[in-house]
Formats: structure tokens, C-alpha cells, sequence
């Protein structure tokens, strides 16, 4: 599943947190690759812990706790301290995946069941850029409005095509779901969905209980934790 969420961050979240990030020190993005990914990858990161990333990575984890699509989407168990990217000149992160097992900074590992990127430029400032994820029925091509997030499978292919004007800043991180299983989560999310709309179509309606209680009852016998 690969789902758009629009306006996680307010215009003025986005304003503050870019003044905040471009003030930063940025370093070669090789340093949290792995093998494969440091020979396709060009771009500069946040040190994880500057005071930057730090703030901005707060706010984010707290806009998403506040998200009822991102929560529905990705029922998460674990969300990884967002981490922040760059790319100008003609920079590039080609075709690669995402590393299975990440550790928390108090050294818990967490399994990526899904990548998210944040965008904190709109695309009308940078030429480039897309964020092409091969999905089970071919490549999609993202580039969001400022603020705007993508939730996509940490299974899949994916790359950024190379930046020939202005520069692409964006937030990046994973998270590890109560459901593993991207199949199960999309079911049991198009079912939340449904649920909603019926209920708020027909409150009194006896099935809107009934089918409440058989998502509950999926997500008890799916749900890892
Ligand atoms: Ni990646």
C-alpha cells in the first residue's frame, strides 16, 4: 500500500522547521547506508542527534500520534526518530531497499514495515526529485506539497531521481507495525475506512457494531506487539 498523507504539518510547522533545518550542519548521506545503498546513494543528511533533526523529529512523531489516516494506515507499534535529507546539484539516491532492522537509540531493534518520507519543499522549488517506488502494479512517482507525507511498503524498490535545480529537503524515517503483513494491513485499513464512512452515513445501523467488533477481532488475532 502506498498512501498520501496531506497536511501533517501545518505551512507555519513547515516554515519554523525549515528555518531550523537549513541552519544545520549537513554531512555526506553515505553515513547511515548500508553496503549496496552507499554505492547508489548521493545526498546529504541531519546528524541524528543535532539539535535540529532533534526538534523538528519531535514535532513530526507528535503531528503523527495526532493523524487518524497515518494511525488507520500503518497501526503502529515502533516509529523510528525521523531523520532529515537533502539533495541539490544533481543529486541522487538510485534504485535500492531499505535496510530490514533498525535500532531505537536506547539500542531496541525494530523491524521496517514501512518507509515514510516527509517533503518540507514544495515541488514548484526543485526540478527532479521524484521518489519512485515499484509497487506490485508498477513504478509510482511521488513529489508532494510541502507538508504532505508518503506511506509506502520498506519491502518495495525504490529511488530518488537526480536534483537539476533547487533543492529537495525532506524528513525520512520507518516504523514498525502491529501487523507485519502489508496485505492484512491494507485490509484491515479499507475496512476502518468503510466502518467510518457507514457509520457516519447510518449511526444506528446494528451492522456498524457488528463490523467494529469483527475489525477488533482481526486486529486481536493479527496484531504483534
Ligand atoms: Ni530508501
Amino acid at each position: 500500500m502506498l498512501l498520501s498523507i496531506p497536511d501533517l504539518l501545518t505551512p507555519v510547522q513547515v516554515a519554523e522547521s525549515r528555518a531550523l533545518l537549513e541552519n544545520e550542519r549537513w554531512v555526506d548521506g553515505r553515513i547511515t547506508a548500508g553496503h549496496q545503498g552507499a554505492r547508489v546513494k548521493d545526498n546529504e543528511q541531519l546528524p541524528p542527534d543535532s539539535v535540529a533533526a532533534q526538534k523538528v523529529g519531535a514535532l513530526i512523531l507528535q503531528a503523527l500520534g495526532k493523524n487518524p489516516l497515518f494511525m488507520s494506515a500503518a497501526l503502529p507499534l515502533h516509529v523510528l526518530p525521523p531523520l532529515f535529507n537533502r539533495y541539490s546539484g544533481g543529486q541522487t539516491f538510485g534504485t535500492h531497499v531499505d535496510g530490514s532492522i533498525r535500532s531505537l537509540p536506547n539500542g531496541q531493534r525494530i523491524r521496517t514495515d514501512m518507509s515514510c518520507t516527509l517533503f518540507f519543499a514544495n515541488p514548484d522549488e526543485y526540478d527532479g526529485g521524484e521518489l519512485i517506488v515499484e509497487d506490485t502494479y508498477g513504478s509510482k512517482s511521488v513529489k508532494l506539497p510541502a507538508g504532505h507525507m508518503i506511506l509506502y511498503p520498506a519491502t518495495s524498490l525504490h529511488r530518488v531521481t537526480p536534483v537539476t535545480r533547487g533543492t529537495r529537503l525532506c524528513s525520512f524515517f520507518w516504523l514498525q507495525s502491529m501487523i507485519r503483513d502489508d496485505g492484512k494491513r491494507a485490509l484491515l485499513f479499507d475496512m476502518d475506512v468503510a466502518i467510518q464512512r457507514f457509520g457516519t452515513e447510518n449511526a444506528t445501523h446494528p451492522s456498524v457494531v457488528t463490523l467494529t467488533g469483527v475489525y477488533h477481532n482481526l486486529l486481536r488475532q493479527w496484531a504483534e506487539m
